[in-house]
Formats: C-alpha cells, structure tokens, sequence
C-alpha cells in the first residue's frame, strides 16, 4: 500500500496566516498540520509516502520532513502546480502508485483514533470514512438507505441529503488512477474526488465506514482552533515515529 499527503492548494480562507507560509505547516498546538496526518499513515504501517505540495514553501516541507528516515519511512515530493481537485493527487501519483494501491490523506485533515486496521485490512474496490457534521454542505455527502448502505455521494449539495460528510482519508485499489484520468472538471473547475466514489460506488464497490471520533478539517480559523484546543488536551495520542 502507498501513502499520498495531498498537501497543495490555496488555503485562501487562512489569510493572512497563509501569505508567509503553508497552510500544513501551521501549528496545530504543539506539532506543524502535517504531522498529524502523516501520524495516521505511520501508525498503519504506511511507509512509502508521496507528499504533493505546492510551488510556494516547498522547500519548507522539505527542511521540517526530510527524506523521511528519521521517521522510519521513505517520502518523495511533487509539486502541484496548479490546485486542479483532490482526483489529482492520483495523476501526479501515477508512476509512484505503480501497481499497487493506495491511500490518500488530505495535509490538513486531522483524525483522532487509530485508523489502522481501516487501512490495513483495505485489499480493493474504494474505502471512505463518513462522519457526521453540523455543516454538511461545505463536503462531500453521503446518502444512506435505511440498511444505511451508501447510495450517493453529493459533492457540496445546497440540499445535504444527510449530515454525514466524506473525510479526507481515501484507499483505492489501483484502478484510481485511471478513473482519475478521465475526469473532466466540475463546474467550479476542479477534478472531483466525489466523482471518483461515485465511481466505486456505481460498480458496489465502495465501502463507506463511519467514523466515531473527532475529526478536524483544519482548514478555518474556527476549526485549526478547535483542533489545536482538542490536541492539547489528548496529546498523548500522537506519540511516536519521532513526530
Ligand atoms: P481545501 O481546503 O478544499 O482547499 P485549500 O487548501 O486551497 O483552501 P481554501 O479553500 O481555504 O482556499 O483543500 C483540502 C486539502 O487538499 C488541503 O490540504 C489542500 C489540498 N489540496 C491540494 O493539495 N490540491 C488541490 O488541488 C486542492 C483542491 C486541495
């Protein structure tokens, strides 16, 4: 299993926290935004890690992770030159994934439990974590049956079908890559990791979990808050791996 830290874009809604310096290098409390995703990969035994980031600060991400070792990993870097859509995390990906599969974690997703045997026990088809949130429309959103089977995934619905949003942690077998290729852009001109499920779950093949514990998308000044008020006070959940 390969590991992606999608770790590009914008993050215009953290300006001007953003102008001097990465969003993923922000401190959530003690530790910079990255780390805490990347935690999530280590603990599941994840050691090859490509981490996307973009042309500004990209030697930030460098000097803080290095070649990985001292982590017990190997991480490569590529840029994204362009925030083209989280999908685009598996066309930059492609020769790093090779055959095998993959799982992508978005740089500012925080997640609080162990996800490990999530993702060990991942073998094909598409595995995604749904949480429940009080502002579904800003995600990706799952409709259930009453059996709460996954039906659709809605990306941004004005409409939420249900309060339940698609997390930024993604495991595909390796027939993302070319789901991912022939994308076109939605509307806001972005290649949608939504259309990407839909995809897996047209064919039954997408397994939705439901995730209990906290998760923070740190990507607000409300949320890197929270985030950082959460940590401090479970701190001991993020020990080892030299992080
Ligand atoms: P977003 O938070 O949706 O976008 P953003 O980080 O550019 O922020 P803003 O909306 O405030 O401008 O992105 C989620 C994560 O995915 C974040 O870690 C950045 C990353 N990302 C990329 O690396 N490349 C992309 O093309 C996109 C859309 C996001």
């Amino acid at each position: 299993m390969k590991g992606i830290i999608l770790a590009g874009g914008r993050a215009t809604r953290l300006l001007p926290l953003t102008a001097v310096t990465s969003k993923q290098l922000l401190p959530v409390y003690n530790k910079p935004m990255i780390f805490y995703p990347l935690y999530t990969l280590l603990k599941a035994g994840v050691k090859d890690i490509l981490i996307i980031i973009a042309p500004d600060y990209a030697g930030h991400f460098l000097h803080l992770l290095g070649s990985g070792k001292k982590f017990g990993a190997n991480f490569v870097y590529e840029i994204q030159e362009e925030p083209r859509g989280l999908a685009d995390a598996f066309i930059i990906g492609e020769d790093f994934i090779g055959d095998d599969n993959v799982v992508m974690i978005l740089g500012d997703n925080i997640f609080t439990e162990d996800l490990s045997e999530h993702i060990k026990s991942f073998s094909s088809g598409g595995r995604v974590f749904a949480k429940e949130v009080p502002d579904p429309q800003r995600y990706g959103v799952v409709e259930f049956d009453r059996q709460g089977k996954a039906l659709s995934i809605e990306e941004k619905p004005t409409t939420p079908k249900s309060n339940y949003c698609v997390t930024g942690l993604y495991l595909y077998d390796n027939r993302v890559v070319e789901f991912a290729k022939n994308l076109k852009p939605s509307a806001r001109g972005e290649i949608e990791i939504t259309d990407i499920n839909n995809k897996f779950l047209e064919s039954g093949e997408l397994d939705v979990r439901i995730i209990k514990g906290e998760w923070f998308d740190a990507g607000t000044f409300d949320s890197l808050l929270k985030a950082s008020v959460w940590v401090a006070q479970h701190q001991d959940r993020w020990e080892g791996f030299g992080l």
